[in-house]
């Protein structure tokens, strides 16, 4: 599938979510950050706003669902038409059970992991899985600082989807910018969430290029 840009609108202006929703067409997904004030320290938006977002989100949209519970609350999510639903491991009581629930409703299931979550514990749902999240940050907060301590578990991670020899994809979440895209590339990352990144930028589609041309040239 190649390099993929997944602007996270948690920096955008939520009074005008269609607007700035426009911004990123030129992007790869929308990567929408469900957040329930349990999982992690901050309350964002819930399945109402996000049915609003896919009436009119140019590009499909990229769940990331940072939430206690998922087993009970994310199948609704795909029900209602996110072309990805990701779910965090350190919350799923069965997640074999919810990836195939997700997939069955027609989205691609991703699995995330915390900083501090190891991910070879999991490696072995790779075939029931879409995607990978190796967060790069705490989650709950745009605007902090990439922890390029996770660089070697992105890396151990590509080679286990290789040696698996699945198409699963590699997902990158926190602090990720013009500074920091190539040594996630050159990792083994594949799809690139930025919040502050792109919607700090003056020019969003710019950043955008800007991203995608720098994770290419490092992978
Ligand atoms: C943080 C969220 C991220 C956040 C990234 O918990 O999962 O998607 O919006 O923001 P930046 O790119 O600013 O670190
Ligand atoms: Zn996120």
């Amino acid at each position: 599938m190649g390099i993929q840009i997944s602007p996270s609108i948690l920096n955008s202006d939520f009074a005008r979510l269609e607007r700035e929703l426009g911004r990123i067409a030129s992007a790869d997904w929308a990567h929408v950050d469900v957040m329930d004030n349990h999982f992690v320290p901050n309350l964002t938006l819930g399945l109402p706003v996000v049915e609003s977002i896919l009436k009119v989100s140019p590009v499909p949209v990229d769940c990331h669902l940072m939430i206690e519970d998922p087993d009970r609350w994310a199948p609704a999510f795909a029900e209602a038409g996110a072309q990805s639903v990701t779910f965090h491991a350190e919350a799923a009581a069965a997640p074999i059970r919810l990836a195939r629930e997700l997939r069955r409703q027609g989205a691609r299931a991703g699995l995330a992991v915390k900083p501090t979550t190891a991910i070879e514990p999991y490696l072995e749902l790779l075939p029931e899985l879409d995607m990978l999240l190796i967060m790069t940050v705490e989650p709950g907060f745009g605007g902090q600082p990439f922890l390029e301590s996770m660089l070697p578990k992105i890396r151990r991670t590509r080679q286990a989807v290789k040696d698996a020899g699945l198409d699963v994809w590699i997902q990158v979440d926190g602090g990720v910018s013009k500074a920091t895209i190539e040594r996630c590339a050159d990792a083994g990352a594949d799809v690139f969430v930025a919040g502050s990144a792109v919607y700090g930028a003056e020019d969003a589609a710019a950043s955008i290029a800007e991203l995608r041309e720098l994770a290419a040239k490092a992978c």
